[in-house]
């Protein structure tokens, strides 16, 4: 009797033992490299060691990026005999715990991209049935982070098919950052807390500004259309969860401008900050925005606060994100295609997050000014804040309390 009910004990352990993803692996978004966007499926091990040379040659590492991942096509069209996944032998002859010790040579990390459906979205073998297995690969081939797609899933419940592979993951044992990308299709920020440490809320990112292109059944969305899409989802964000709103397009051709914007939004919204532009011909425009560690600074504060819009006038979007320490982020965006002077005057406006419960009375609390692109300091809150802002470019400054 009692051997029975410490084997039902035992055997509840390991159910919830389980039934739980890795903690503690993402308390602050996670900063890397993704392939998709530039190279689709054209991908191989001498430009990823290449990527990895850049992460340390170009001040990457250095900035805090952490995770190079292969998205579609690093593997064959076909699983092994024994049904285990394999990598494009073409594409990848060293295979990819040669890849993965490569890349942790340089003291980065390693991630890859597969699908819960039967195929991924550009039909390589998907995890359909083979979760376990898939999983006790990746862990073999010491992986660090897994991208997990949402193509080829009839009839599939994504909360359970999440949950599947969460727990395959944890049962393989080794600490694995699970990516889940099902485009916001099922409100993952509903659910996805417990199963996932990032969730895709959107279809794909484009490259541009703000249009949408349509590919059938389904459309792209540049930066503004994405930052619009999803209304009340900030509070799901936080250490070990977050709202991911997909690879940037830094470098991959919008203007100077506006890259900075879009690297200076995924940071307020606290998204995760995957690079997807080929950093071996990347402009000096474009490493320097990438690698601006006080921009980064905000995306990685330790509260974890996704910003929000504050305020839309005159064509000047102002927008907030609550910081450690009583400190606040704050980045004006010039939507329009004139530059813009910019009179702000502080104590007219008290800011607040109802939200996390933090106001601010602006006439009684000073704070000094910092602006996070130009490195400058800029006086304090009891002076108009005055500064021309190009078209659809930012000023971001750090708010820090005065003593
Ligand atoms: C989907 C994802 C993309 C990318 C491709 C790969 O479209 O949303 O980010 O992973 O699949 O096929």
């Amino acid at each position: 009797m009692i051997k029975n009910t410490l084997l039902a004990l035992l055997f509840l352990i390991s159910i919830t033992s389980n039934a739980q993803k890795f903690e503690g692996l993402a308390e602050t978004p996670p900063l890397g490299w993704n392939s998709w966007n530039t190279f689709g499926t054209d991908i191989n091990e001498k430009l990823v060691m290449e990527i990895a040379d850049k992460f340390e040659e170009l001040g990457f590492k250095d900035a805090g990026y952490e995770y190079i991942v292969l998205d579609d096509g690093w593997m064959a069209k076909e699983r092994d005999a024994n049904g285990n996944l394999v990598a494009d032998p073409v594409k990848f002859p060293s295979g990819m715990k040669a890849l993965a010790d490569y890349i942790h040579s340089k003291g980065l990390k390693f991630g890859l991209y597969n699908c819960a459906g039967y195929t991924t979205c550009a039909g390589y073998p998907g995890s359909r049935g083979y979760e376990y297995q898939d999983a006790r690969s990746y862990a073999s081939w010491d992986v660090d982070y897994l991208k997990y797609d949402w193509c080829n899933t009839p009839k599939l419940n994504a909360e359970g098919a999440y949950m599947t592979m969460r727990d395959a993951l944890k049962t393989a044992g080794r600490p694995i950052v699970f990516s889940i990308c099902e485009w916001g299709d099922n409100k993952p920020w509903e659910w996805a807390e417990d199963v996932g440490h990032l969730w895709r809320v959107t279809g794909d990112i484009i490259n541009c500004w703000d249009c949408e292109v349509g590919h059938g059944s389904w459309s792209s969305s540049g930066v503004w259309k994405i930052i619009n899409m999803r209304k009340n989802i900030r509070k799901a964000a936080g250490p070990g969860h977050w709202n991911d709103l997909d690879m940037m397009e830094v470098g991959n051709g919008m203007t100077d401008a506006e890259d900075r914007t879009h690297f200076a939004m995924w940071s307020m919204l606290a998204s995760p900050l995957i690079m997807g532009n080929d950093l071996r011909t990347a402009s000096k425009e474009t490493i320097k925005t990438l690698t601006n560690k006080e921009v980064i600074a905000v995306n990685q504060d330790k509260l974890g606060i996704q910003g929000f819009r504050f305020s839309n006038e005159n064509n000047i979007e102002i927008w907030i994100k609550p910081l450690d320490n009583d400190a606040w982020a704050l980045t004006f965006v010039n939507m329009s295609d004139k530059p813009i002077q910019l009179d702000y005057d502080w104590e007219k406006h008290n800011i607040g997050d109802d939200l996390n419960g933090k106001y601010v009375d602006m006439k009684k609390t000073k704070f000094t000014i910092r602006d996070l692109f130009n490195h400058k300091d800029l006086g304090d809150t009891s002076k108009h804040l005055k500064s021309v802002i190009e078209s659809h470019d930012v000023l971001m400054v750090k708010l820090d309390k005065k003593n």
